[in-house]
C-alpha cells in the first residue's frame, strides 16, 4: 500500500468519529504508518505494536530514546491476552473496574509483542483507553496500538491536535483531530508483576481510587528504584523552554514580584490569582479547581512558552488525587534543565 501524505489531519467528533476517518486512519496503522490520536488523557502517536519496524519509526519521530518502553493500547480488556504472558489477579480486579480509562497496567511480556516495543524489558504496559475516538481506532487496527504521548521526547504532552503538529509536523502519517484531551495529563502507570503493586507513574486515575479498589495501600515508585523499574523517569520531561520555578499559594505574589524587578518577562500557571497587573506578565488564571488545573496545564506551559516568557511560575497544588499527577509533572518541568 503507498504510504498516505505525511501530515494530513482529519477532523472527528470526539463523541462519534465519522467511520469513514477510523477506517482511514486504522489503514495507515496496519500499513506500518504512523497515526497521532486523542485519548482521555493525552494525544498518542500510534504505531502496529506487533510490528518492530513500525515501532521504530515512534522511536525516530520523537527523539525517543530505544531503551523507554511504549504503552500498549488494546481496544478490549480480552485482548490482554495478546500482548501479556500472565495476568495477575490483582491486575484484573484493576482491569474491571478502571478500564477503559486512565491506567496502565505493567505485566509480563507476550514473545508476541517485539522488545523493540517494550524497550528491551520483558515486561509489557497496557492500557484500553476510554475515548472514542481511540477505542474506535485501536478495534478497527484489529491490531494493538502502541503509543507513548504524541511530543518531541522531553516537551510537554500534547492535549492538541496543534501540540501534535508543532512538534511532530510531517513526521506524522495522518493526525485525527477531536479536540482536546479531557484529563489533560497522562495515565497512572501501576507495576502489578509483583505482590505489591507500585504506582511508577501517577496519572489520570488517582492514587486513592487504586487503594479503594483494591482495599489496600499502594507504593508510590521513588529514588534509584523507580529509575531502574520504570525507564521513562531518567529522561528529561515536560519542558517548556523556559525555565519553571513552582511556588506556593502564598509565595506567588512574592515570586511574581521579584522576578518582575528583575526585569524578566513572566508566565504565570495559578488557580488563585495573586492580583499583579503587569505588562511583562503573562497570566494564565484556571478556575474551576484540580481537574480544570490539570487539564490546562500542558497547553498553558506550551502558550507561556509561545508567547516568550522568560521564567514560568506555576502554584503548587495539594498532593491528593490529581495534585499527585500534577506535582510530579511540574517538578519534572522544573528540575529538567
Ligand atoms: O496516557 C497515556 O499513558 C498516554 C496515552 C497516549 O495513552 N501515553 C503515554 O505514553 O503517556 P508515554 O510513552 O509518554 O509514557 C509511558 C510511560 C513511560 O514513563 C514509560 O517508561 C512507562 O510508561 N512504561 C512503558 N512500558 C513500561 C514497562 N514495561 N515497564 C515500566 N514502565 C513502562
Ligand atoms: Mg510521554
Amino acid at each position: 500500500m503507498p504510504r498516505p501524505t505525511a501530515g494530513r489531519v482529519l477532523k472527528v467528533d470526539p463523541e462519534r468519529p465519522a467511520p469513514e476517518a477510523i477506517a482511514e486512519a486504522a489503514r495507515v496503522l496496519r500499513a506500518g504508518g504512523l497515526v497521532a490520536f486523542p485519548t482521555e488523557t493525552v494525544y498518542g502517536l500510534g504505531a502496529d505494536a506487533l510490528s518492530a519496524e513500525a515501532v521504530a519509526r515512534i522511536y525516530a519521530a520523537k527523539g525517543r530514546p530505544a531503551d523507554n518502553p511504549l504503552i500498549v493500547h488494546v481496544g478490549d480488556p480480552e485482548e490482554v491476552w495478546r500482548v501479556a504472558r500472565e495476568v495477575p489477579p490483582l491486575a484484573r480486579r484493576l482491569m474491571e473496574r478502571f478500564w477503559p480509562g486512565p491506567l496502565t497496567l505493567v505485566l509480563p511480556r507476550s514473545p508476541v509483542v517485539p522488545l523493540a516495543t517494550t524497550g528491551g524489558l520483558d515486561t509489557v504496559a497496557v492500557r484500553m483507553p476510554s475515548h472514542p475516538v481511540a477505542l474506535a481506532l485501536v478495534r478497527e487496527a484489529g491490531t494493538p496500538v502502541a503509543a507513548p504521548s504524541a511530543n518531541r521526547s522531553g516537551r510537554p504532552s500534547p492535549t492538541r491536535a496543534e501540540h501534535v503538529l508543532e512538534d511532530l509536523g510531517e513526521a506524522v502519517d495522518l493526525v485525527l483531530d477531536g479536540g482536546p484531551c479531557p484529563v489533560g495529563v497522562e495515565s497512572t502507570v501501576v507495576d502489578v508483576t509483583g505482590p505489591v503493586p507500585v504506582v511508577l507513574r501517577p496519572g489520570g486515575l488517582p492514587r486513592e481510587a487504586i487503594e479503594e479498589a483494591l482495599g489496600r495501600s499502594v507504593q508510590v515508585g521513588a529514588g534509584p528504584e523507580l529509575a531502574r523499574r520504570s525507564p521513562g523517569t531518567r529522561y528529561r520531561h515536560y519542558a517548556p523552554s523556559a525555565p519553571l520555578v513552582i511556588a506556593s499559594t502564598n509565595e506567588l505574589a512574592a515570586v511574581v514580584s521579584g522576578l518582575l524587578s528583575q526585569g524578566k518577562s513572566v508566565g504565570l500557571l495559578a488557580m488563585h490569582d495573586p492580583g499583579i497587573r503587569h505588562e511583562r506578565l503573562r497570566a494564565r488564571i484556571v478556575e474551576g479547581g484540580l481537574r480544570a488545573y490539570a487539564h490546562e496545564l500542558f497547553d498553558a506551559l506550551r502558550a507561556l512558552d509561545r508567547e516568550g516568557c522568560q521564567v514560568i511560575v506555576a502554584e503548587a497544588v495539594e498532593e491528593r488525587g490529581l495534585g499527585l499527577a500534577v506535582m510530579d509533572r511540574l517538578r519534572r518541568a522544573a528540575a529538567s534543565r
